[in-house]
């Protein structure tokens, strides 16, 4: 039946049809069946992901071809996120390598990184930055390459993580760049930045549960963060004060978890990002702001990690 199949143009429009067919899920970084046919397909074919669209007519060879239909399998029947299978992720404009040791970069701060964080610095200098649950190194690294003059720090608890951080660092060849391992603030006493961005883990218990299986390629450890969502974004709210400069500036994405951090905190004043495509759940404080109203943060926070503790104590997670 695939003898039918002779362009490139065939096997990327037969790639997006089985793909719809199969119901896949689309929240790694492309959102629809034909753009992941194509990212695909090229790069079976060891071609830039921009190349014009009169190739679409060019032959491909038997062997080509079979290189592409098994990848195709590969995502339908193991649900294996694109990114995962291509080994390759881009964000913010710059290619990063990506696999399971972290999760697969899509984070729409993207978008802020490469606006220089304007309107929310209004020019303020930034000489010291810091990537809080940084993953790949996406959110680090790009901070790095755009902004030369800035030393940017980024942490993670996951060793594999900091692993492919560290190649992507290298692959990038950033060097105003630190990676560290962290258990949030903890290994960073006496350290102060201008910005702390973060996109930590903020899926609730219920929805990590329920999630597409795409979602079970990635690490646990970067989805899953409580009940509703906010364990670790609590500890970062009541923590940031403490390594952010007098004026200093906190980003931090919490997607669908918006909700439950105003419900919690309505008081506290968040200025909530409006992306192209519209909100994503990411919002942008102030230090002063922060510091207003830490009694409240640090109530709820430090009530949740002394209920934590007996629990992580008995091995429940
Ligand atoms: C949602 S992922 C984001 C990764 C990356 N910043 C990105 O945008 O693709 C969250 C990351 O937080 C890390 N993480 C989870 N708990 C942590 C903790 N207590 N301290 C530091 N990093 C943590 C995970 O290992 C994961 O890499």
């Amino acid at each position: 039946m695939t003898d039918e199949l002779r362009t490139i143009i065939d096997l990327i429009r037969y790639g997006a049809s089985r793909f719809n067919a199969a119901g896949l899920t689309f929240g790694h970084s492309y959102d629809n069946a034909l753009d992941e046919a194509t990212q695909l397909t090229l790069h079976a074919l060891h071609l830039p992901h921009d190349i014009g669209p009169a190739y679409g007519q060019a032959r491909v060879t038997l062997a080509e071809k079979e290189e592409i239909l098994g990848l195709f399998l590969r995502r339908i029947e193991e649900r294996v996120p694109a990114a995962y299978l291509t080994g390759e992720a881009w964000f913010a404009g710059l290619s990063f390598k990506s696999d399971p040791r972290a999760l697969v970069p899509r984070s729409p701060i993207a978008e802020l990184i490469e606006s220089g964080f304007e309107p929310w610095l209004g020019g303020r200098e930034v000489r010291r930055a810091l990537d809080l649950c940084t993953g790949s190194g996406c959110i680090a690294i790009s901070m790095a390459h755009y902004n030369p003059d800035w030393h940017v720090d980024g942490v993670d608890l996951s060793d594999d993580a900091l692993a492919l951080a560290r190649e992507n660092q290298a692959r990038l060849r950033v060097d105003n760049l630190r990676l560290l391992r962290s258990d949030l603030f903890a290994a960073l006493a006496g350290e102060h930045y201008d910005l702390i961005v973060s996109n930590p883990p903020y899926v609730t218990d219920a929805e990590t549960d329920a999630l597409p299986k795409e979602y079970s390629h990635e690490p646990e450890l970067g989805l899953r963060a409580g009940a509703d969502g906010l364990d670790l974004v609590l500890q970062i709210l009541r923590d940031a004060p403490l390594h952010l400069t007098e004026d200093g500036l906190l980003v931090c994405e919490v997607g669908e978890a918006e909700q439950a951090l105003v419900q919690l905190l309505p008081e506290l004043p968040l200025a909530w990002v409006e992306f192209k495509v519209g909100q994503m759940g990411v919002f942008v404080a102030e230090r002063h702001d922060l510091v207003a109203h830490n009694a409240r943060i640090r109530a709820l926070a430090d009530a949740r990690e002394r209920a934590a503790a007996p629990r992580a104590a008995a091995g429940l997670f």
